[in-house]
């Protein structure tokens, strides 16, 4: 973020007279038949993730990393003690010891990967960015951020680049759809483990979507939004992982989850504040501290009525951390991670880590997945573990419904 100025407009009317004019428009676009050979590949492409052995799925979220020159950049609002020394390459090393003491199966980068604005070539900071996790050998994702594109790369260049680097997973858009808004929409499927049941299924399912930079409407200030070719695409995508995932082999009754990775918040991250939420939320520069775009777009509504995501993850909000619920979906930040972002000094950077647990079934095996919990991690001395929570649990039939405490 670095807007100063907070603008509240009531559009929401006009809002969703654009969306439905959109939706018709855009299901003119979509390509109906798929070849077989274009399914069987990205099927193929998917199940390269799966739960392991343990049951388990790891993720690593790195939030707002505003990487530009390496040793030349320095750090932003450090304490005074550690300003001299401090520099993008102390992001270097977090990113390097958060994948060592966390071995996560997927790493997501969500947005202001890189500071377009301070960096002198955008291929070279990204290069710098993303190489502990290409070294790591790890698979990982980016999406974009409102920073990424004021280098030397426009947004299409940028997730190009990405989607051409080493053990990227990240796609510059669907190939399934001849328009959509942005770059980098796109969605993976979380196998089961190999040898059950399971293993030809999409358990877990992520979604990654481009939230935009800036509005390009004159009457509408400030940041970008989640377009209406985008919630089609993620409705379309999140009925046919339900479809598949209610049919044999091993039927199940309801969509497995999904997660959703963005940059820039929704609007309704503002109903949530200290009673209701694990974290803290300490942006000051807006009346409710959630800078998201000035008018709503209604991703949240049709994220609640697709039903299958259970946690959306952004970043943006630097010195926001908190996950809370609201109407099953919890809404996540994960905090500043990048020290040539803006922060507060004596206030840790840190990374938000998700894990999903497979159930077992009666015969032993693993089966569908029980529980996501989640947990951020400070770059301390310690790397301390911090507000260790269940996000989602899976019901079980005659439950209360309750959802036990642990975590990390
Ligand atoms: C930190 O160092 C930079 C560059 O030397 C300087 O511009 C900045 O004012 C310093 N900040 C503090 C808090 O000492
Ligand atoms: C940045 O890295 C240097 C070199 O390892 C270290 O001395 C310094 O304490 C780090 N600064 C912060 C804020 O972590
Ligand atoms: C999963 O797909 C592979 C390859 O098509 C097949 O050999 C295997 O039997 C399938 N597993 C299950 C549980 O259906
Ligand atoms: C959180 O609590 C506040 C009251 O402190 C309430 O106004 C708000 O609606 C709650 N939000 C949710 C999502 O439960």
């Amino acid at each position: 973020m670095n807007l100063s100025k907070k603008f509240n407009f009531d559009t929401k009317r006009e809002m969703s007279l654009n969306f439905m004019i959109l939706v018709i428009m855009v299901s003119w676009f979509w390509s109906i038949p798929t070849t077989t050979c274009a399914l069987a590949a990205k099927q193929e492409e998917n199940h390269k993730l799966r739960f392991d052995k343990n049951g388990e799925f790891k993720i690593l979220q790195v939030a707002d990393m505003h990487y530009a020159n390496g040793k030349n950049t320095l750090c932003l609002n450090v304490l005074p003690s550690q300003n001299a020394s401090c520099t993008d390459l102390n992001t270097t090393a977090f990113i390097h010891r958060m994948i060592l003491a966390e071995k996560p199966n997927l790493i997501v980068f969500t947005g202001d990967n890189i500071y377009g604005h301070d960096s002198s070539d955008s291929a070279k900071s990204m290069d710098a960015a993303f190489a502990p996790a290409i070294e790591s050998n790890i698979p990982w994702v980016a999406v974009l951020g409102n920073h990424d594109q004021e280098g030397s790369l426009s947004r299409e260049g940028v997730m190009k680049y990405i989607v051409g680097l080493k053990n990227s997973l990240s796609k510059v858009n669907p190939p399934e759809v001849h328009i959509i808004d942005g770059f980098g929409n796109n969605n993976l499927e979380i196998g089961g483990v190999q040898g059950t049941v399971f293993e030809n299924k999409s358990v877990l399912n992520l979604y990654f979507l481009d939230s935009g930079d800036y509005s390009k409407v004159p009457t509408i200030p400030g940041y970008d939004w989640i377009k209406p070719s985008q919630q089609l695409w993620f409705e379309r995508t999140s009925a046919n992982l339900r479809n598949a995932y209610i049919k044999g082999p091993a039927p199940q009754k309801e969509a497995a989850p999904g997660l959703a990775y963005f940059h820039i918040p929704l609007p309704e991250y503002a109903s949530l504040d200290s009673s209701n939420m694990t974290g803290v939320k300490m942006e000051t520069y807006s009346g409710d501290g959630i800078s998201s775009a000035s008018v709503n777009s209604g991703f949240f509504t049709t994220l609640v009525g697709a039903g299958d995501v259970k946690a959306v993850f952004v970043g943006h909000d630097h010195l926001n951390d908190f996950c809370g619920k609201l109407m099953d979906i919890q809404l996540c930040y994960a905090g500043g991670f990048g020290y040539h972002a803006y922060g507060k000094a004596g206030w840790s950077r840190r990374a938000r880590v998700v894990v999903a647990s497979l159930e077992k079934t009666d015969k032993g095996s693993w089966g569908a997945v029980k529980s996501i919990k989640s947990w951020k991690r400070l770059d301390d001395q310690h790397l301390t573990g911090i507000d260790g929570e269940v996000l989602w649990s899976k019901s079980t039939p005659g439950s209360s419904g309750k959802k036990q405490i642990g975590g990390n």
